[in-house]
């Protein structure tokens, strides 16, 4: 039987990768709390239906950031996607635009950003990281501008990498079949050498990315580019407001799927704070342990303009490639749209804090 929940594909994916690369997805930093809270947040809120409204058309469609997308659905950056399937973001690509969704590449992507513009149909943004290497960061920008990349999304919440101790114990390193397509090879040495109780991912931050970085430095980043910048991995009011004093187009409220601080806050209750700081100034972008329908209509009630999805389009992608990345995000799509028609919100206005409530039941069957 095809998917019909996320969860399936999760399962589907376990069947495909060997036991590292599992923990390498799967994975969570330290105790892997903050892990466990980004699916447990959405257990805190339930819906509140109001009925006897038309819903006999449910309209999903959204624009963000000059995105046109068919739900406000997206792929959250992750690196090298040729680990879980030979075709990498290509396929991704291919898939997300089919289904009208945005897509985000990583900085660590195992294919060439100008190869993923041109098999891609719908939107994509382009994730950096701050490498020591700023000449690199600026040829990359310029680079994504040049094909037709909408946005860059800097991530702000690695300065070093969280504590993986699941990569840690397998001794995690990069296959070096699989490359950062858009690096220069000499930049990426130290995420091949795998040696038990290190990870080569972390060394390799340590050693590639600038820590020192502050808000002041932003302005030298938007002096290199005309492409809107959001923030990603912002999960406080006050940071979601030095963001937009700063220039920023808007925040990805993320703690990286728990793989960065443990114990930080699950974005989903930092949400609410961060929309009030914004206040419209910008976009508000959401992600972590979204898995549902119900989870996509939750952060929108809340505020987010768009969700993007992680974990769940590499186990579309590892099940299944480029046919299966778009089945998921239609998957997701329809949940969402069915939520609207039962909660008596058939446009993403009526979508709104009152269409939520916090609640003590927290049973959660997946
Ligand atoms: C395997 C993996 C690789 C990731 N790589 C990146 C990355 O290169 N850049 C980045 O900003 N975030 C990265 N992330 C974090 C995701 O963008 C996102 O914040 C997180 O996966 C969302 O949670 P979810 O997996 O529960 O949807 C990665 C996450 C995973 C699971």
């Amino acid at each position: 039987m095809s998917p019909l929940t996320v969860a399936d594909y999760r399962a589907l994916a376990r069947t495909r990768l060997d036991d590292r690369t599992w923990d390498y997805v799967e994975g969570g930093s330290d105790g892997e709390r903050t892990l466990a809270d980004c699916a447990a947040a959405f257990d805190r809120y339930r819906l509140r239906p109001r009925v006897l409204v038309d819903v006999s058309t449910c309209d999903t469609a959204t624009t963000v950031l000059g995105a046109r997308l068919a739900a406000p659905l997206g792929v959250a950056p992750t690196a090298y996607h040729q680990l879980v399937h030979p075709d990498g973001e290509l396929a991704t690509a291919a898939g997300a635009g089919q289904a009208g969704t945005l897509f985000v590449v990583s900085i660590f992507a195992s294919r060439s950003i100008e190869d993923i513009a041109t098999v891609a149909t719908g939107p994509l943004w382009l994730q950096l990281y701050w490498l020591r290497r700023r000449d690199v960061l600026a040829e990359l920008a310029g680079r994504a501008e040049a094909a037709g990349y909408g946005a860059l999304v800097l991530t702000v919440d690695t300065p070093r990498l969280g504590k993986r101790v699941r990569d840690l114990r397998n001794g995690f390193a990069i296959d070096p079949a699989v490359s950062a397509a858009n690096l220069d090879p000499a930049l990426m040495t130290l995420t091949y050498g795998g040696r038990s109780g290190s990870s080569a991912l972390a060394e390799h931050v340590q050693a590639t990315f600038d820590a020192s970085v502050t808000w002041a430095d932003l302005a030298w980043l938007r002096s290199v580019t005309r492409l809107p910048i959001l923030l990603k991995g912002v999960l406080t009011a006050e940071d979601a407001r030095l963001a937009m004093e700063h220039g920023a187009a808007g925040v990805v409220v993320s703690n990286h799927g728990g793989r960065q601080l443990d114990a930080a806050v699950p974005g989903l209750c930092a949400l609410p704070e961060i929309v009030a700081a914004v206040a419209g100034t910008g976009v508000v972008v959401f992600d972590g342990g979204v898995r549902r329908g119900t989870d996509v209509f939750t952060a929108l009630a809340l505020g987010a303009d768009a969700v993007l999805l992680g974990r769940p389009a590499l186990w579309a992608l590892a099940a299944g490639g480029a046919t299966a990345v778009t089945d998921l995000f239609a998957l997701l799509r329809a949940e969402l749209s069915g939520t609207m028609a039962l909660a008596g919100r058939p446009r993403l206005t009526d979508i709104d804090a009152t269409a939520v409530m916090r609640s003590e039941a927290r049973r959660r069957l997946d």
